[in-house]
């Protein structure tokens, strides 16, 4: 008989055991540990016991759910309109699908109850309260194809696919920034600042990069405005499990009207090129596959897609 119930401040170490025991897939950490489970889950300020749920078999945790939000609009806080699951593991087991669907319909439940009236399934860029660095590579890529039985349970539940996310990635060892006319009169014309742990800009960057090695990019025209940023991490211990030294891009973006103009490429080639130098193999981005733009400027870069991602939508009713 399975009990379900939420979690209590003595399970890190059985979830860290699901966790090794499940198939998640490549894109999951391992070993997991309590000690990364702290850092990059239960140590978040808005961490709720009661949207974490532990399914048992007599003593021993045979599964987990994780249902969280994402930001309010202004990312000062959190927006419980939007709810989603971020993370369904379950350990092999004869009830292995009953136990998923039971967890995910409670995280349901969970949502529901704090207002949620839109439920997705899987993390994403604009929901990753948890986990980031743990699972899915230089971001939340929803439930990646790799974790097929997580997707399955989504799937039995209802679930519907409300986004694919690709999972870019290139090799930087001997890269060199592209040279032309466009991209030399750019560096004649901007300056590229270089900040390492910059002040989070919000409450949200706050509290979701907390803990991770961030560096920013930041491009300026000589009248000290800034065009475009870039945002990367570096994906230890991630990528040390799988024997790279990988950065992560997180975010990318240019002022609206300067688009379309090779600032992204300038900024993101420069960025390559110092972390090649600095001796990191791989660079990851992930980018949703209607983001045409996002595509084209990664695609130009030398990325190849890895992998795609899910991101669900329990449709309304
Ligand atoms: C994606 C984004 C950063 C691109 O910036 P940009 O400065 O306009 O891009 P560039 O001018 O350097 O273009 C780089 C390449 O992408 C292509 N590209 C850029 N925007 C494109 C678009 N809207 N449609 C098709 N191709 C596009 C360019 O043609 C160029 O290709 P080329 O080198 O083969 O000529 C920008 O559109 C943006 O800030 N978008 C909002 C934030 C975002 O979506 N970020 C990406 C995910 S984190």
């Amino acid at each position: 008989m399975i009990e379900f119930r939420c979690f209590r401040n003595d399970d890190p170490p059985r979830l860290a055991d699901v966790w090794r025991s499940a198939d998640l897939g490549p894109a999951a950490m391992q070993p997991m540990t309590s000690a990364l489970l702290e850092a990059a889950v239960f140590s978040k300020p808005y961490f709720d016991r009661h949207g974490l749920i532990v399914a048992l078999d007599g003593e021993r945790a045979v599964g987990f759910a994780h249902a969280a939000f994402g930001p309010a609009t202004d990312h000062g806080g959190i927006d419980t309109t939007v709810g989603t699951t971020l993370f369904v593991a379950v350990v092999p087991h004869a009830d292995h699908d009953a136990i998923g669907r039971g967890l995910l319909e409670r995280c349901e439940a969970y949502l529901r109850s704090r207002g949620a009236t839109t439920l997705l399934g899987g993390g994403s860029a604009d929901m990753r309260s948890f986990y980031l660095g743990l699972y899915g590579g230089s971001d939340l890529p929803g439930i990646l194809d790799s974790s097929s039985d997580m997707q399955g349970i989504f799937r039995q539940c209802g679930y519907e696919v409300a986004e694919r996310i690709a999972v870019l990635r290139r090799r930087l060892a001997g890269f060199r920034p592209p040279i032309n006319r466009l991209q030399v009169a750019i560096r004649r014309n901007t300056v590229l600042r270089v900040i390492d742990e910059p002040t989070r800009r919000t409450w949200w960057e706050a509290a979701t990069t907390t803990g991770i090695a961030l560096r920013r990019y930041e491009l300026r025209n000589h009248s000290e405005e800034v065009l475009g940023t870039a945002s990367l991490w570096d994906m230890q211990p991630l990528a040390a499990a799988w024997g790279v030294t990988a950065a992560g891009l997180l975010h990318v973006a240019i002022e609206g009207q300067r688009r379309r103009q090779g600032l992204a490429k300038y900024l993101l080639a420069e960025a390559m090129h110092d972390l090649a130098q600095e001796g990191v193999s791989l660079m990851e981005t992930h980018a949703s596959t209607s983001n045409s733009a996002a595509l084209a400027l990664f695609e130009s870069l030398g990325f190849e897609t890895a992998e795609y991602g899910i991101v669900f939508r329990k449709p309304a009713g």
